[in-house]
């Protein structure tokens, strides 16, 4: 591994320790997707670190190229789960699958990792179950002790793993939502949890699934903190190498396309669903393990910003008022790769308090609350959130109603209502 700042390169597979990498994509040095800076700050200081994805040949785990310190990513992190409609719904599910299928219901313990702030959590004590969080974020691990979830303020590892066993005995499940991908050493992670796990114990992690963001151009889910992008053939190999093994997988709709990955003890009491050979089976299909399908992904990257820009130019230079949708992590790498800008966007509208008031990084944006922006500011809304695109549209009918329109970024750049 080499250093710039805080910026490590990878040199070899945090899956498989193989270092023969092909190069996929690059979008330059971009500061973090969630470092919004308040307008007063100076912009000159604003750190960037190399942004891109490489592929491992020998598993085809897609990794960032540079991993950025996680003490200087996560322990103040502004991220907090949406309470959206979708993820309110989606939360529910991960309850009921883990209920439904492996009895984990009224009585047992879970442990959630970067459990954030508790609404997981929440909707298992809903079910009478047992819970215990552990999050690295000092001020989120705040939010969620006052709202009734006990939490470690900590990064999970195979210290932590062996005080919370001790203490609270061992967990049914231990659960990790949109957190495996953030971390660098996932060995020691799965280490942890196997020490932890009795036969009948479970880990479930919930990714973006890769072959999602492969087909549908999803490449604004690249940032700094999503070191990992997975199929269920690399994670098969990663739990194979630790004593596991997947005994199932469901695919659901949220982050553009996740997986919920169920793995056990590898001689545990789980027997493994035919579900999982199906998808690794498809992952072959699909060409995974083929370079042309990531250089393919690289090119429809190059044709979106192409086309995108050249769209959102040409209402600029009609007189239409562009307004950013959301302002997630997601649209930061997106603005920032395709080289959009204040020229482009005049402002962002976000639900989430902390980020109104503040400005993007990078671009500059300046976000602001729903409720602030008047109706006839905005002729298109770029969808940045398009993650909650159903939701969205639904909710924005009087904005449709009125002629307003929306650009959705992927598959690939298109507007709604149609223009025709
Ligand atoms: P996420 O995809 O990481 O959950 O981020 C979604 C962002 O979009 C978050 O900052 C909240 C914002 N948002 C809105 O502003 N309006 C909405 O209706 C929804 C669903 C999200
Ligand atoms: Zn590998």
């Amino acid at each position: 591994m080499t250093s710039t700042g805080n910026a490590t390169q990878v040199t070899t597979c945090r899956v498989c320790g193989g270092q023969d990498w092909q190069p996929v994509v690059s979008f330059g040095d971009l500061p973090l997707a969630d470092s919004f800076l308040e307008p007063s700050d100076s912009y000159d200081a604003e750190p960037r670190y190399p942004l891109g994805v490489i592929c491992c040949r020998s598993c085809r785990l897609m990794s960032l190229t540079h991993v950025v310190d996680p003490e200087v990513l996560y322990r103040t992190y502004p991220y907090t789960t949406s309470d959206s409609e979708m993820m309110t719904k989606h939360m529910q599910r991960v309850v009921e699958i883990c209920g439904d299928r492996f009895g984990v219901t009224a009585g047992s313990f879970v442990v959630e990792i970067g459990s954030n702030t508790g609404s997981q959590l929440k909707a298992f004590q809903k079910a009478g179950i047992r819970t215990l969080g552990i999050d690295p974020a000092l001020n989120i691990v705040e939010v969620a002790r006052r709202r009734g979830v006990e939490t470690l303020p900590d990064f999970f590892s195979v210290e932590t793993a062996a005080s919370v066993k001790e203490k609270y005995g061992a967990p049914r499940l231990i659960l990790g939502r949109h957190v495996f991908a953030h971390i660098d050493d996932i060995s020691g992670v799965v280490e942890g949890v196997r020490s932890m796990l009795d036969p009948d114990g479970l880990f479930a992690i919930e990714v973006p699934y890769v072959v999602d963001m492969l087909q549908r151009n999803e490449f604004d889910t690249i940032y700094h903190e999503h070191l990992s992008y997975f199929g269920v053939g690399t994670l098969a190999t990663l739990f194979e190498r630790h004593g596991l093994k997947i005994v199932d997988v469901e695919r659901l709709p949220v982050h553009g396309g996740s997986i919920l990955v169920f793995a056990g003890l590898a001689d545990g009491t789980w027997a493994t669903r035919p579900i999982v050979e199906e998808l690794i089976a498809g992952e072959r299909a699909f060409g995974l393990d083929k370079d042309g399908t990531y250089e393919q992904f690289a090119l429809n990257f190059a044709s979106i910003k192409e086309e995108l820009v050249s769209l959102i130019r040409g209402l600029r230079a009609d007189g239409k008022r562009i307004v950013g949708y959301g302002a997630p992590a997601k649209g930061n790498t997106l603005l920032n790769a395709c080289g959009l800008g204040l020229d482009d966007l005049e402002f962002c509208s976000d639900t989430t308090e902390f980020k109104q008031g503040k400005v993007l990084p990078g671009t500059h944006i300046p976000v602001r609350a729903p409720s602030e922006v008047a109706v006839d500011e905005v002729d298109y809304y770029l969808l940045l959130a398009w993650n909650y695109s159903e939701e969205i549209l639904k909710k924005e009918q009087a904005f449709l109603a009125k002629g307003g329109r929306f650009i959705l970024p992927n598959p690939t750049p298109s507007v709604v209502p149609s223009q025709a």
